[in-house]
């Protein structure tokens, strides 16, 4: 790989043996991927976080936090000093709520250890945004800036929403991004591989939440890592269902990257957005389409008896929770039914301050931040059959916990939550 001055002087240890172990890590990693040079990236979104039951598991001294940094984010068995990081660098989603531990299964020991690890990294530019959603809370790059960012759900936002160019990244290269400010230039970061390759003809309307999981449930089904354009969306979708069909056709399949023509930022067109080549493959989305994504979700489930709600896969906006909350006004979960509720630690901030907590946790539910079941394979003691207004969740879900889930409206998990029946339909 082609290396600038001031990278070779990284790799040479001129700024520090982080940063050397940093640059020889994105060196190895770039060759492996037929990168020729690397990029300077402007935001990294990874994971610090040294509590996760597997980082426990694996290194007794889980409060050493220098030996977590080199061992799981460069990469490296010689322990090195933690750097600042150089861009702005968040953590993404980790696995303990360090205010509702307990009921996540959680120790108090654990909890003090987590909240330890953040003091840490924050201490070297970590910013703790906690969250899968980072472009939520401040974590916001222009459109064409190059990031590193992890999380499959937050990255396909990146690309096609935001217009930022990432690939998926993992622990180790978002570390190292972290200290130098650079990534390999490979995949989405190369504009030719941002074009459309599969035309998605979308014949039904599609203007609620559920409707946006179903979609990309179908559309990640149907191009699988491909990047599809969307056409035939006749209403502006809101940035909370574009969050819903990132995270489903990321599920389904591996969608990093789509086009909406009038709606994402990369094309104005479908031909634009094709690079003026004719599609490799044109799917067809209608009723059938939709159906068979709802089934695909629904169809093994036998019993109605929920016990377990989860809402905030990917984690909710301020206006996800207002409206929770005012569904949930006055009313109460019901005896066997746990209800969590996951949103951001700074949108959870928010809520206690303008009362939608009270209002969600009146009814009997918990507000979480931090985490979602998915991540920390922590549901509440009992559960047996979820459900959750998250396509991406529902996929997750049956594999990590062997329990049944349900996909439904946001509605239709309320009313489980308050009935504890399971009665929602596709329509
Ligand atoms: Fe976020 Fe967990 Fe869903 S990481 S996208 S809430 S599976």
């Amino acid at each position: 790989m082609r290396l600038s001055d001031a990278e070779k002087a990284m790799l040479d240890g001129d700024a520090g043996p982080a940063k050397a172990r940093a640059m020889d890590l994105l060196l190895r990693y770039g060759e492996a991927l037929g990168a020729d040079r690397l990029i300077e990236v402007s935001h990294v979104a990874g994971t610090w976080s040294s509590t996760t039951p597997f980082v426990q598991a694996d290194l007794p001294e889980a409060d050493d936090f220098d030996t977590i940094f080199s061992r799981f984010n460069l990469d490296s068995d010689i322990t090195v000093e933690t750097p600042r990081a150089v861009v702005p660098t968040c953590q993404l989603i980790h696995g303990i709520d360090t205010r509702n531990h307990a009921a996540q299964g959680f120790s108090d020991a654990q909890a003090a250890l987590q909240r330890k690890s953040e003091h840490f990294f924050g201490s070297r530019g970590v910013q703790w945004c906690s969250t899968c959603t980072p472009y939520q809370v401040g974590h916001v790059p222009l459109k064409g800036q190059h990031v590193a960012w992890m999380e499959s759900s937050a990255v396909v936002y990146a690309n096609a929403v935001i217009g930022a160019r990432t690939n998926v990244e993992g622990r180790e290269s978002t570390g190292a991004a972290s200290i130098t400010g650079r990534i390999p230039y490979f995949g989405l970061h190369v504009p030719e591989n941002r074009v459309a390759t599969h035309r998605v003809d979308v014949e039904i309307p599609v203007r609620t939440m559920r409707d946006w999981g179903l979609l990309g449930y179908a559309v990640g089904s149907m191009v699988q890592e491909e990047i599809p354009v969307l056409c035939g969306i006749d209403a502006l979708p809101r940035p909370e269902w574009l969050k819903h069909f990132g995270a489903a056709a990321a599920s389904s399949g591996g969608v990093e990257m789509y086009h909406i023509p009038g709606v994402t930022p990369e094309a104005a067109s479908a031909d634009e957005a094709l690079g003026g080549t004719a599609p490799r493959h044109v799917h067809r989305y209608g009723a059938a389409e939709r159906r068979r994504a709802w089934d695909r979700l629904n169809g093994a489930n036998t019993r109605d008896d929920v016990n377990f709600v989860m809402l905030g896969c990917p984690h909710n906006s301020s206006d996800q929770m207002w409206r929770i909350a005012e569904l949930l006004e006055g009313r109460r979960v019901h005896g066997s039914v746990a209800l969590w509720v996951h949103t951001p630690r700074q949108i959870r901030h928010l809520c206690d301050e303008s009362g939608v907590t009270g209002t969600i946790e009146r009814a009997g539910a918990l507000v979480m931040s931090d985490s979602c079941p998915a991540i920390n394979r922590m549901t509440p003691q009992g559960t047996q059959v979820i459900a959750t207004d998250s396509c991406k969740q529902a996929h997750y879900l049956p594999a990590i916990t062997g329990y049944q889930t349900w996909f439904g409206s946001l509605e239709d998990c309320i009313d489980a939550a308050i009935t504890g029946r399971f009665r929602g339909s596709p329509e």
